[in-house]
């Protein structure tokens, strides 16, 4: 990438939104959140109607969609055929469906010019499940956000969101294609116990370390 790059992976509510956005804000760069082209995707094939079971099944489907990324006002924006999938990209059926599309390879591989093309023009913070591992393997800025799984459904469930986390973490670590996992070179951190701020400093003071 042309521009300095941190990645931040960890599973889901482990914490890493929420301070990748503040890291951010904290650097001035924009906040990328990876999760949410797959998840844009996801919803634009259940709009469509297109049964997620197969990857053959829906790759006629998403060839013929418009993806479009765009960093705007320091985030990113996904468009699908022109549309924001706003507040829906976030349902209980796109939280159900997500990890099969994102298990397929040939979406992933699809997906990573559109990824490493931010970076060309950007300065990010991007999270997800494999940016430090397969998106920008190079880059020295990166993190692993980890939590308790009680922590990580405690969570989950103040923000809202009832359904179960844990089918979703058990598919994106299994998987074959870029599966969850923290880079050999990547900083670990157990956020069980630590607040946003305290993640944010120790992540700052990290990323000074690493010049
Ligand atoms: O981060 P978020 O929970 O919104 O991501 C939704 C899903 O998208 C994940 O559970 C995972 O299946 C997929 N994902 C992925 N690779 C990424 C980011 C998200 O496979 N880099």
């Amino acid at each position: 990438p042309r521009c300095p790059v941190v990645a931040i992976d960890g599973p889901s509510a482990s914490g890493k939104s929420t301070v990748a956005k503040s890291l951010a804000q904290a650097l001035g760069i924009a906040y990328c959140n990876s999760g949410l082209v797959y998840r844009a995707i996801t919803w634009g094939l259940i709009a469509k109607g297109v049964t997620i079971e197969r990857e053959p099944v829906f790759k006629t489907t998403v060839r013929q969609m418009k993806i479009e990324c765009q960093i705007e006002g320091n985030e990113l924006h996904v468009r699908i055929d022109g549309k924001e999938p706003g507040q829906e990209a976030r349902s209980p059926e796109v939280n159900a469906a997500v990890s099969h599309v994102a298990a397929s390879p040939w979406l992933r591989k699809r997906l990573l010019p559109i990824f490493r093309q931010l970076a060309e023009e950007h300065s990010l913070v991007m999270e997800g499940r494999d940016i430090g591992t397969a998106v920008f393997p190079a880059t020295r800025y990166k993190f692993y956000i980890d939590a308790d799984p009680k922590v990580r459904e405690q969570r989950r469930q103040k923000q809202g969101e009832t359904d179960s986390i844990e089918d979703r973490d058990w598919e994106d670590r299994s998987r074959t294609a870029a599966p969850l996992r923290c880079a050999a070179d990547a900083a670990f951190l157990d956020s069980s116990r630590m607040t946003v701020e305290e993640v944010v400093r120790r992540l700052l003071d990290e990323l000074r370390k690493r010049g």
